[in-house]
């Protein structure tokens, strides 16, 4: 079936300010009569929950790492992000492949092209339509992820080497397809980047139209 909805994710290290902007993000999208599935990755569905608490607090091999993320993303893929896209619901997704690209890839270094096969077997083709690349230098994100932050996760507990190779594998990846991503200079105000975020969500409300969003074709084959 085709997909008629439009899939969004955002990604940039942790304490780049994705959370910040996701719900903003999400709120002025249904307010603009999308209908619309917020979600995140890892996890997504239970699985995909539970595969999430075991990744972020159990030591495991970088293998079993970038297949446990790429496990519970083709449950999530597969019974959640397809279907929705299909039935011409749009998808907000916290994080999705290019952070295993970033992540697994870079800051871990194992590497892109394990990373694509991967990819190509679970989503043969498929993935985001725009996806907003929240890029700060490493001391404001860990600046950031100081305030307000519970225990640190496997992740967070890494130190500045691997997040400036998580930064340049993110930089990477934006620069094989400029098309798909938005780079956000999230260095800015929250207001000042919500500015360049709301009209980048219009334009893709031009680009996907009212028929996805209205609901009205909603059933259609
Ligand atoms: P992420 O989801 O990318 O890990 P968060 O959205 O949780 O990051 O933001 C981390 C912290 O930084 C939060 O305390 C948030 O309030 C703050 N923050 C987010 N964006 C900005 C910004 N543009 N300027 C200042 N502080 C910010
Ligand atoms: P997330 O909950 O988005 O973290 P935060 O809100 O702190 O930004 O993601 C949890 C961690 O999982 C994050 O440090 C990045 C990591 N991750 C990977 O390493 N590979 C992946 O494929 C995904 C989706 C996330």
């Amino acid at each position: 079936m085709a997909r008629r909805g439009c899939f969004i994710t955002l990604e940039g290290l942790d304490g780049a300010g994705k959370s910040t902007h996701a719900g903003w993000m999400a709120d002025w999208l249904r307010g603009a009569g999308v209908d619309l599935l917020e979600t995140r990755e890892p996890g997504g569905t239970p699985l995909g929950e539970q595969l999430r608490e075991l990744v972020l607090h159990q030591a495991m091999e970088l293998r079993t790492e970038t297949l446990l993320m790429f496990a519970a993303r083709n449950e999530h893929w597969r019974t959640r992000i397809l279907p929705a896209l299909e039935r011409g619901q749009w998808v907000l997704c916290d994080r999705y492949t290019d952070a295993s690209f970033a992540y697994q890839g870079g800051g871990r270094e194992l590497g892109a092209p394990a990373i694509r096969v991967l990819e190509d077997w679970v989503q043969q083709g498929q993935g985001p339509d725009c996806t907003f690349l929240f890029d700060v230098p490493l001391e404001t994100a860990r600046a950031r992820l100081m305030q307000g932050r519970a225990a640190a996760d496997r992740f967070e507990q890494e130190g500045a080497a691997f997040f400036e190779r998580t930064r340049q594998a993110y930089h990477a990846r934006a620069a094989e397809d400029p098309t798909r991503f938005r780079l956000i200079d999230a260095r800015r105000s929250i207001p000042d980047i919500r500015t360049g975020l709301e009209a980048a969500l219009r334009d893709l409300l031009r680009a996907y139209g009212t028929a996805a969003v209205s609901g009205e074709t909603r059933g259609r084959a």
